[in-house]
């Protein structure tokens, strides 16, 4: 297993290019089976991810043609209604399969993706919606086999009340709604720019959808579903975490951070959050720009919630930098039940945290010293990436394949920006 070796305590000045976002480009990608025709996907990022649900269409029969940050799919000639548990452990995300294959084959069988370092994470949400539709779900051997028992085997329009705002649940909906017979409401539906952005490629495909980005989305089916061209929306966590990165540097060493290549609107909640922690951020159409302004960080409480508000998926990227601000800030995490696995690693650095319930509180310490750290999942690999970058010393931070899974090149990206980093091959 590789690792990283992080010198902390370099200055970072320059600009950095933000890749296509992970979380948009997998829907996006399982979209794929929904027509015959071809489906072509730019900006797509190098991801560990993005290959295990590249492999997963693959073995389905769908032709993919990969040059660099493009692909071409078709899905002319799938052989194969099966998503396998050995790549369904590897990334829940593929579950998102489970919705297009059964509203363009009417049978789907998908491997229960199970717990995860994060929390258990269930898929009711999207086992309900589609059985609303028509299908008939069962678990056999650890799969949920689906299949259509209507005349025609379609699916058919339904309003859908999910339990609570799930983001792949959403999709995985909106994507079966597009091929059923009749209009399907999805209320209390997530609102995240990656649902977005799928449903412009669903609506290139010929799709017809309402409301994507509100709580209710309205789906009317049509009859098939058309080849298109789309270019993957920027990456808004990644774009946070190199925000986060520039301002815990520039706070303790100067210098300027600009992230090119960002939609600036998608980060309101990251981007006010930063501003009360103390940094100075300057936004343009599609840059943003962070720079020493001769005061100390004071650091942020933060609630996570679905978007519009604070992401999940930027909580231990800010609690980085509460560690290194001055005074003592709350981070509460309110999606997943058991996201703090950073908490302890962020200790073993010298911070002073701890937990009450779903809160850390973070007393802000003057500095964190290297240590030998172990990332748990990807986000909280990426607030170790940032501790370490203004720890005394030498951070080594060892299964850095969470990182590989969702930042693509991430030491090359701080590389040149002028970490000191280095992967060590395990
Ligand atoms: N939930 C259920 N039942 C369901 C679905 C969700 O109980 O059927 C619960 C989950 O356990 C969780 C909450 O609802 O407590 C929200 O989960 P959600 O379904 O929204 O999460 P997800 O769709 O599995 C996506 C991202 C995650 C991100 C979350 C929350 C993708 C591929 N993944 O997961 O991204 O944290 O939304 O915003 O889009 C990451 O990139 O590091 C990552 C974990």
């Amino acid at each position: 297993m590789d690792k990283l070796v992080i010198t902390g305590g370099r200055r970072l000045d320059g600009a950095v290019d933000i890749s296509g976002a992970k979380n948009a480009a997998l829907p996006i990608l399982a979209a794929a089976l929904l027509t015959a025709e071809p489906l072509e996907i730019s900006n797509l990022p190098t991801l560990h991810d993005v290959g295990t649900m590249l492999r997963l269409l693959e073995r389905m029969g769908v032709q993919v043609r990969r040059d660099e940050g493009r692909v071409a799919l078709q899905a002319d000639a799938v052989t194969s209604l099966e998503a396998a548990y050995d790549l369904v452990k590897t990334m829940r995300a593929s579950i998102l399969v489970l919705g297009p294959m059964l509203a363009r084959f009417g049978a789907a069988r998908v491997s229960l993706p199970g717990g995860c370092a994060i929390g258990q994470r269930p898929v009711d949400q999207h086992v309900k919606g589609l059985q609303a539709m028509g299908a008939s779900i069962a678990v056999e051997q650890g799969y949920l086999v689906a299949r259509i028992e209507r005349a025609g085997g379609r699916l058919r329009g339904a309003r859908i009340v999910t339990e609570m705002v799930t983001v792949t649940g959403t999709e995985n909906l909106m994507m079966a709604a597009t091929l059923a017979d009749g209009t399907t409401t999805i209320e209390n539906a997530a609102r995240e720019p990656e649902i977005v952005d799928l449903a412009e490629v669903l609506v290139a495909m010929g799709a017809r959808i309402a409301g994507a980005g509100t709580d209710r989305i309205v789906v009317e089916g049509v009859e098939r579903l058309n080849g298109a061209r789309h270019a993957v929306m920027p990456d808004r966590i990644e774009t946070g975490t190199f925000l986060c990165a520039a301002a815990a540097t520039v706070s303790r060493h100067r210098g300027e951070v600009v992230v090119r290549g960002v939609r600036p609107r998608t980060l309101d909640a990251v981007l006010d959050k930063l501003r009360e922690a103390g940094v100075a951020l300057e936004c343009d159409a599609d840059s943003i720009r962070v720079t020493a302004n001769g005061h100390a960080l004071v650091g942020a409480n933060v609630r996570t919630s679905e978007y519009p508000a604070f992401p999940t998926d930027m909580q231990a990227q800010f609690m980085a930098l509460d560690c290194i601000a001055d005074g003592t800030n709350r981070v509460t995490e309110t999606i997943f039940e058991n996201r703090f696995m950073h908490v302890q690693e962020l200790s073993r650095l010298g911070a002073s945290i701890e937990i009450e319930g779903n809160t850390a509180i973070v007393k802000g310490v003057p500095r964190l010293s290297g240590a030998s750290v172990m990332a748990t999942d990807l986000r909280a690999s990426a607030g170790l990436v940032i501790a370490a970058l203004v720890a005394d010393g030498e951070t080594t931070i060892d299964r850095i394949y969470h990182l590989d899974r969702g930042y693509q090149a991430m030491e090359a990206k701080l590389t040149a920006l002028g970490a000191t980093i280095r992967r060590v091959a395990g």
